[in-house]
């Protein structure tokens, strides 16, 4: 059914973002709008403001998609929304867009899980990826390690008991006076290039416990107290600071990425080597999720899958970070299995949401 036609909508957290693809996987198009300046205003997501945020720009994401991919709501196969997890307030004004569009129209909706998508936009563009295969999503909001056994069958592996390693960049970033207009990752990506990463001896979470969860709230405490005891103002902008300050942050920003990211590799050994003895056939490793755009992530987690014979399969990173083609996507994979929910009301009640 390669002439499916799937507008996707998602606004779980911070992003309004749409986008059109078609069942071959062509994305027709992909709008994104960012709530970056609130976020560097107010230090972090607050639902009543996001939720605002994304009520002033629905309307206007999804048509730009609609428009960029040369398109009306009448050569719509159907439409696929996040549904969860996420902010409820925020998750609601794509759900009431996409149940409008879908009343007026008589289309079909397909209810879409956010780390779901996440994971199988992965097969969107590596047709060789097959089930089963392992998933590590990572995000602000998320850590998960899952195998993916078929579509919709999903056992986790590991998940967080805490931060998730998105939270960990983004406080980061923030200590260190990074500009915030941007998030966070991209920031301590940058700069811990300048730093030396074994000058701050910063412990690997979770070492006695022989599992695959994660934990990175204890090392954003290390990381704070460092930054505490090194006396760096983070009021001061990197970009005033002097240079011996500066290298001081880069030496915080490479360390800290060091170790976040060694957890990572650790848990994902013993993740590999658990889902073997489940799906002795697994030959993939998905990384995806906003942290997943991250060079020094991708690089050493590639080393992990080449040690253990397995490959590693990274979305560009505009499909990693929050994104309309992944809930498409997701939706066109759910359509295709007869998983989806028939048109709502013409006259349905906004409210009912
Ligand atoms: O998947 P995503 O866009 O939204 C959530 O579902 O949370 O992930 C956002 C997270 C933020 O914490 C952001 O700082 C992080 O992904 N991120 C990065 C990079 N790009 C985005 N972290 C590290 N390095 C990056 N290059
Ligand atoms: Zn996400």
């Amino acid at each position: 059914q390669d002439d499916l036609v799937v507008l996707g909508i998602e606004t779980s957290c911070d992003d309004t973002a749409a986008a059109v693809v078609r069942g071959n996987g062509e994305i027709l198009s992909q709008v994104v709008s960012s709530q970056a300046d609130l976020l560097a205003q107010y230090g972090g997501v607050a639902p009543k403001m996001a939720e605002e945020a994304h009520l002033q720009v629905i309307d206007q994401v999804v048509q730009e998609a609609l428009d960029k991919a040369k398109l009306t709501e009448r050569n719509l196969s159907a439409i696929a929304v996040t549904v969860g997890p996420g902010l409820g307030l925020c998750l609601r004004v794509g759900v009431r867009k996409a149940r409008k569009i879908a009343g007026s129209f008589n289309l079909p909706i397909i209810g879409v899980h956010h780390m779901e998508a996440h994971a199988l936009v992965a097969r969107l563009n590596e047709r060789e990826l097959q089930f089963p295969f392992m998933a590590l999503l990572i995000s602000g909001g998320h850590n998960l390690l899952v195998l993916a056994r078929d579509l919709g069958q999903y056992i986790q592996l590991g998940t967080t008991i805490d931060d998730a390693i998105g939270e960990a960049y983004d406080k980061t970033a923030k200590w260190l006076g990074l500009d915030l207009r941007r998030s966070g990752g991209p920031a301590i990506e940058e700069l811990a290039r300048e730093g030396d990463a074994k000058s701050i001896k910063f412990s690997t979470p979770m070492k006695q416990h022989k599992d695959c969860n994660f934990s990175y709230a204890g090392l954003k405490t290390q990381v704070r107290l460092a930054i505490e005891s090194k006396n760096i103002n983070a009021t001061i902008p990197i970009s005033s600071a002097s240079s011996e300050d500066r290298r001081t942050r880069a030496d915080i920003a490479a360390s800290f990425q060091r170790v976040a990211v060694l957890h990572l590799e650790e848990r994902c050994e013993r993740a590999i080597e658990w889902a073997l003895k489940i799906e002795p056939s697994v030959k993939y490793l998905v990384v995806s999720g906003g942290v997943a755009s991250n060079q020094y992530v991708r690089a050493r987690l590639d080393q992990v899958v080449q040690r253990n014979s397995l490959r590693l399969v990274c979305p560009p990173p505009s499909l990693c970070t929050d994104n309309g083609v992944m809930v498409a996507w997701t939706g066109i994979e759910n359509f295709r299995m007869g998983r989806f929910d028939p048109p709502p009301p013409a006259d349905e009640p906004e409210d009912i949401v």
